[in-house]
Parts: structure tokens; C-alpha cells; sequence
């Protein structure tokens, strides 16, 4: 057992989850805590032109604000996706808001989207030197009508265009309300038809819900492959509760989106719906309860060229990625 697994997460998990979530950003920004960097070229990969030391991302809402884009590459990762990120600053929901079910090796979380809103995130990535490529998760901020939705993401879209190698439409959210009705095949339309006025090259990705059913995964399958989208993230977390050890009638009930092992399943099987059902040169990105490099050979093998990570790297810690990788 390492420092981590034997000293550092069981003190880490007797503090409330968003404090120590911002105690170790705030070392990981000022370079303190010690990753294990694997030689960055040591299992490159070039995908619609974007060139991966990598397939091992940090998944979205972990540095919501970029503010840690220099340094990821340190911990292995082979790229982070940063955001969500809406049009207006936001503060999230009330805390507490993020809770751990250690038994199931899970999160429940209902932040909300709290970010610093698109222009400042643009400001900062503007002044960044990431070693590694960075996807840009966009949402629709609380205030903006769901009608509007488009407009919000057209107007991230702008200003964030010059400092993403890849951009995502979030509509699987399950802490914004009416957020993933925009996963319908007409709302979607409506956003990708606008994103596209910005910019007709950049490559989109969209990123559902494991709670999908396969006719409405088909829709975003039309939706992908009308709008030439580069595509898809699955998934998001899950609204489900369904096969949980964890007894705590509380924990289980809080609203939010639930992470970790209990999504692996059925991230799985939307993965492989799609991987059957999408075009063959849609990029699928497999996210949802990876712990092991078994977990992550499984999303491969079940055709993701990209994996991410977010429960399991909080549960794994910083060495995670170069033991995922085989290093
Ligand atoms: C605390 C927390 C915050 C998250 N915030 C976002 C977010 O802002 N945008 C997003 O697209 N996904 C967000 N996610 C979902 C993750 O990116 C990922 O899709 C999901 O947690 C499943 O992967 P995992 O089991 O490896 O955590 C968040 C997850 C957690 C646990």
C-alpha cells in the first residue's frame, strides 16, 4: 500500500470532501504536490489532429476554472478537459454539496456549475503554457432560459475558441434544471447549429447521461453525425441510486449526480450502444468508474480511443495514471 492508500486519503476523507478538494488544488496549482510524470511520449496517440502523450484525461468539474491546466501533465495525464464553464459567473449551489459513499467507492455531487464564467476562464488560459492538450467542457448558465440555451453556449464558444483543442457541449448535467432535456434532438440541434456560426472546424464533442435510453441515444447519434460532430463523451454521472452497499438512507438520498463504481456498468453499456450504432470514425470517449487498468483496458476494448477519470483519480490519488498506463 502506498503513502496515499495508508496515510494521506484517510485523513483527506475525514475532512469535508470540497475542502480538501480545494486544499489540493491549491498545491496542485503551486506545483506541491509530487506527481509521478510518465515520460510524456510514452503512449502518444494522434486523434483528429490533436496529438495525445496519452488516452488518459481528467474528466470535467475537476479544475472548473483552468487554473491548474500546467500542471496535469505532471500526474501522467494525457489531457484535461476544463470547465464546465458558463457564459455567466456563478456561485453553484449551497454547500454542502459534495458527499462521499466510500463502501460503494462513489461520489454524490450537486455543485451546480460553479465557475468563473467564460471571459475569465479565456483570460487565464490565455496566459497558460499547457504541455497537453485541453478540451473545454461548456453549459448553460442558471439564469439563461432554456429557449436561450444555444445563446449562452454560442457566446463560451466565442470566447473560449483560441484556447481549446477540443469543446464539449454539456447537456447531461443532472444540477442545472431542464439541462439534459437539451439532450432532445431539437435543442441540440439549435446549440450545434449556433456553436457552428463561431467556428465550422473546431472539434465538438457532446457528453450525455448514463440514464439515456437507446432511442434517445440514437437522437444524439443523428445529432453527431448531421452536425459533423467529432463525438461523444459517455457519461456523465447518474440520477440512479440502483445497487448501492452504502445503508445511510441520507447519503444516498441527497439530489445530485452519482460517481465512481456504481456508474462503470452502465457507462459501459452506453459506450458499447454507441460504438455499435454511431459511425465508425465517431471518437468515443469512455468516462464513468475507471479504478484499475483493468477498468481502462475494458472501455478500450469496448471501443473508447479516450478515457477519463475523476472519482477513481480522488480514490486512486496522484499516482493513479502511470499505474493505469502500466508504468
Ligand atoms: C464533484 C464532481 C463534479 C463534476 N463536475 C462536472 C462538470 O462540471 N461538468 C461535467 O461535464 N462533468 C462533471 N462531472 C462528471 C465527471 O466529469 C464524470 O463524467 C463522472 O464523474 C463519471 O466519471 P467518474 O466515475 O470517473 O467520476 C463531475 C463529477 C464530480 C464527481
Amino acid at each position: 500500500m502506498g503513502l496515499y492508500d495508508s496515510i494521506l486519503r484517510p485523513i483527506a476523507f475525514r475532512m469535508d470532501p470540497e475542502k480538501v478538494h480545494e486544499r489540493a488544488m491549491s498545491l496542485i496549482v503551486r506545483g506541491l504536490i509530487p506527481g509521478r510524470e510518465t515520460p510524456l511520449e510514452s503512449n502518444p496517440v494522434t486523434l483528429f489532429g490533436v496529438k495525445f502523450p496519452n488516452r488518459i484525461g481528467l474528466a470535467a468539474g475537476f479544475d472548473k476554472n483552468a487554473l491548474a491546466v500546467d500542471n496535469w501533465h505532471r500526474f501522467g495525464f494525457g489531457y484535461v478537459e476544463i470547465g464546465t464553464v458558463t457564459w455567466h459567473p456563478q456561485p453553484g449551489n449551497d454547500k454542502p454539496r459534495l458527499f462521499r459513499l466510500p463502501e460503494d467507492k462513489a461520489l454524490i455531487n450537486r455543485m451546480g456549475f460553479n465557475n468563473e464564467g467564460a471571459a475569465s476562464v479565456a483570460l487565464r488560459l490565455g496566459k497558460s503554457a499547457p504541455r497537453i492538450p485541453v478540451g473545454v467542457n461548456l453549459g448553460k448558465s442558471k439564469i439563461t432560459e432554456l429557449e436561450d440555451a444555444h445563446e449562452d453556449y454560442r457566446k463560451s464558444f466565442e470566447a473560449l475558441r483560441d484556447h481549446g483543442n477540443y469543446f464539449v457541449v454539456n447537456v447531461s448535467s443532472p444540477n442545472t434544471p431542464g439541462l439534459r432535456s437539451l439532450q432532445d434532438k431539437e435543442p441540440l440541434l439549435k446549440i450545434f447549429n449556433a456553436l457552428r456560426t463561431v467556428d465550422d472546424k473546431k472539434p465538438l464533442f457532446v457528453k450525455i447521461a448514463p440514464d439515456l435510453e437507446e432511442s434517445m441515444i440514437d437522437d444524439v447519434i443523428d445529432v453527431a453525425t448531421q452536425m459533423k460532430l467529432t463525438g461523444i463523451i459517455a457519461t456523465n454521472t447518474t440520477i440512479s441510486r440502483g445497487g448501492l452497499k452504502t445503508t445511510d438512507k441520507k447519503l444516498v438520498e441527497q439530489a445530485g449526480g452519482l460517481s465512481g463504481r456504481p456508474v462503470f456498468k452502465r457507462s459501459n453499456e452506453v459506450l458499447d450502444y454507441l460504438r455499435r450504432n454511431a459511425p465508425e470514425d465517431m471518437i468515443l470517449v469512455g468516462v464513468g468508474g475507471i479504478f484499475d487498468r483493468v477498468d481502462y483496458e475494458q472501455k478500450l476494448a469496448l471501443g473508447a480511443q479516450l478515457v477519463q477519470l475523476y472519482t477513481g483519480w480522488i480514490y486512486g490519488g496522484p499516482g493513479m495514471v502511470p499505474k493505469l498506463l502500466g508504468e
